[in-house]
């Protein structure tokens, strides 16, 4: 039952002269602007002259900007053409097993040498720090990939990094810190001793396993307090977003080359970056009158958008960051250590928040078991190993495709395979020797959570 397509090729390449030289702003196309972040002193929106002690100027008037279209600077183009355009690959070996009529297409980011879509912002942010004149820069990292994505970066252009990388993904992920320091990086593992706020969190919580809001905290009180130095975000903010758009631009030039549309376009979430990435193209397309399905894949443990609120919220475990209109758990929400470590945020991409809340795509969540017999599955049929963010994205591919099995339907699928597992063997160890198991969150939970931000201001 699975197409043949005969003539189809397996991987569609893009010449290094089409990769896209503009990034795309989906703030211009949405039906309803988005809320402005606040300040939480005084419930206005907050000044960007705040923000420049955080951020670069030229990435605070990215994340303000209403231009459709942003140019790409073209030191970053060189340094993007190192891996991109990335492939779009054809999974024929698992249509073949699931023995289904779907067309399954996945946009192949694991390629960048730190194996993830993160390169994408980092090469942009490093740059744009450098024409600022910064030489260092704090940050965070949950799984890692952002944290030795910008460790590159930043060795590319020349500027010093320290990163503030989730506890338990320390342990769990020991090499990924050793490419952080091979790239020239420092990495600690947070709650630190480092700053004031990580001290406070190992005296309150001494055995908390870290989370990214945590980390967030520590990195930013280092860049404020430190000479020189900013802070980087490896998802979440609308900057960050729009450097992704990179993968459904391309993405869309490499289907239209076998002469295809997706029917559906579908991407992992945990601040919501790679989602945006591949989707916000389709997107716009979709808000132009376009028929297409987009779907977001959060973890059952980590449910933001499926079971959080729309509401305003802190990005930081200890409201060092403005409030961000988003879905949340709430900002004091410690997710469980489960492995998938870059999913482990309590809030959402404030501009994924609003198309979701406009009903312009679709949310899931899968259990931690399923996205492993998922990327297990691919291994064994495409050869590939998933990073286990990316293999939520794989088990909701799955679902899709068996479904145009049973309603024997054609379906075009396409999917951005955000990173490879090759440095997370130990989760599949875990697994493979079972000794993983579901965790099923309780309400209660959330809404204990979700008490800390009661005095909040609402969105209108
Ligand atoms: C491979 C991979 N995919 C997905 C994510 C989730 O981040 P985002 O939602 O910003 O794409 C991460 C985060 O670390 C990651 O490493």
């Amino acid at each position: 039952m699975p197409h043949a397509d005969p003539g189809e090729p397996h991987k569609i390449n893009l010449p290094e002269a089409d990769m896209p030289r503009e990034w795309y702003n989906i703030q211009a196309d949405l039906p309803k602007p988005l809320s402005p972040p606040l300040d939480p002193r005084t419930g206005q929106p907050v000044d960007p002259a705040a923000l420049a002690r955080i951020f670069p100027e030229a990435i605070v008037a990215q994340e303000m900007t209403m231009e459709r279209w942003v140019g790409i600077p073209e030191e970053v183009v060189e340094r993007l053409l190192l891996f991109r355009p990335t492939p779009l690959r054809r999974a024929r070996a698992l249509e073949q097993a699931l023995n289904t009529p779907a067309r399954i297409y996945y946009k192949d980011e694991s390629v960048s040498p730190a194996g993830s879509h993160k390169l994408n912002t980092a090469i942009a942010q490093a740059y744009y720090n450098k024409q600022a004149g910064i030489t260092r820069i704090a940050t965070e990292t949950g799984a890692g990939q952002w944290g030795s994505s910008l460790a590159l970066a930043c060795q590319m252009f020349g500027i010093k990094l320290k990163v503030y990388m989730v506890r338990i993904s320390f342990k769990q992920k020991p090499f990924r810190k050793l490419l952080m320091q091979t790239w020239g990086a420092e990495c600690v593992a947070s709650p630190s001793t480092d700053t004031a706020c990580g001290r406070k969190v190992l005296e309150e919580m001494p055995d908390t396993p870290g989370s990214l809001g945590i980390a967030i905290s520590e990195a930013v009180e280092d860049a404020v307090t430190t000479e020189n130095t900013r802070y980087a975000l490896g998802s979440v903010l609308n900057h960050v977003l729009l450097h992704q758009t990179i993968i459904g631009l391309e993405a869309q030039k490499q289907m239209a080359i076998v002469n295809r549309y997706p029917d559906v376009v579908i991407g992992c979430c945990g601040g919501g970056s790679n989602f945006a990435g591949i989707a916000f193209p389709f997107l716009r397309d979709k808000i132009h009158g376009k028929n297409v399905r987009i779907l977001g894949v959060e973890p059952a443990a980590c449910p933001t958008l499926t079971r959080g609120e729309f509401a305003y919220d802190f990005g930081d475990l200890s409201g060092m960051t403005p409030l961000l209109p988003m879905f949340t758990l709430g900002h004091r929400f410690v997710p469980p250590a489960v492995h998938a470590g870059g999913l482990r945020y309590h809030g959402m991409a404030p501009l994924v928040s609003r198309v979701y809340a406009d009903g312009l795509m679709e949310a899931t969540s899968v259990q931690q078991l399923a996205c492993y017999e998922a990327g297990i599955l691919w291994a064994r049929t495409e050869g590939f190993v998933p990073a286990p963010e990316t293999t939520h994205a794989i088990a909701a591919v799955i679902q899709e495709a068996e479904k145009a099995r049973e309603e024997g339907r054609e379906k075009n699928i396409l999917f951005c395979y955000s990173g490879h597992g090759l440095l997370d063997l130990a989760g599949y160890d875990a697994y493979l020797s079972g000794k993983l198991a579901n965790y099923e969150l309780p309400q209660a939970e959330i809404d204990k959570a979700l008490e800390a931000n009661a005095g909040f201001p609402k969105l209108p």
